[in-house]
């Protein structure tokens, strides 16, 4: 019994502080472009709230995601309707950590929250590099399967 209760607070104190850490990875790192609570500017970065949770939600779109922050993305995409040109950095010099715990936390903007695990940032690391433009034709692919909005 005591067991039980211990591993609850154990699980409530780190789902606390994983949350709280995606909202600061995200102030510090990805705020600037994508604004505060990624709401985005429209024709230049893209909105990644109420967007994030919707790409994560199906397991092609939920492979997508570590991909652009590891890799980074550079292409012509179209977000509400409207064209952008832009460059997204990589950000492979987070920890896996923090790029699992970036994507929970924005998946959860006006969206049911999708958990990303370190192991999966771990795994997609793993595989071989790819270009921004190649990240591009990814996404691609899933936006004309409607998987990215
Ligand atoms: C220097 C500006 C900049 C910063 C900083 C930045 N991004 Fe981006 N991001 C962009 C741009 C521009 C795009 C669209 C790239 C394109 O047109 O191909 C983008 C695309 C994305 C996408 C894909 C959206 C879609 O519709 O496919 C995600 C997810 C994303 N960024 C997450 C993040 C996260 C998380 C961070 C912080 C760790 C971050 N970005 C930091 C500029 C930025």
């Amino acid at each position: 019994m005591k067991r039980v209760i211990l591993a609850g607070l154990f699980w409530a104190a780190t789902m606390g502080g994983a949350a709280a850490d995606g909202a600061q990875v995200f102030d510090n790192g990805c705020a600037f472009c994508h604004q505060e609570g990624g709401v985005g500017v429209a024709g230049q970065f893209p909105r990644l709230s109420g967007r994030v949770g919707v790409i994560a939600s199906q397991p092609q779109g939920k492979a997508l995601l570590p991909k652009i922050l590891l890799n980074g993305m550079s292409g012509r995409i179209t977000v509400d309707g409207q064209a952008i040109l832009g460059i997204m950095p990589a950000f492979d010099s987070l920890s896996d950590e923090d790029i699992a715990s970036v994507l929970s936390y924005l998946s959860g903007l006006e969206h049911a929250p999708v958990e990303f695990g370190a192991d999966e940032i771990k795994q997609a690391r793993a595989q071989p590099r790819l270009s921004p433009t190649e990240v591009a034709a990814q996404r691609d692919q899933l936006s004309a399967a409607k998987i990215v909005p």
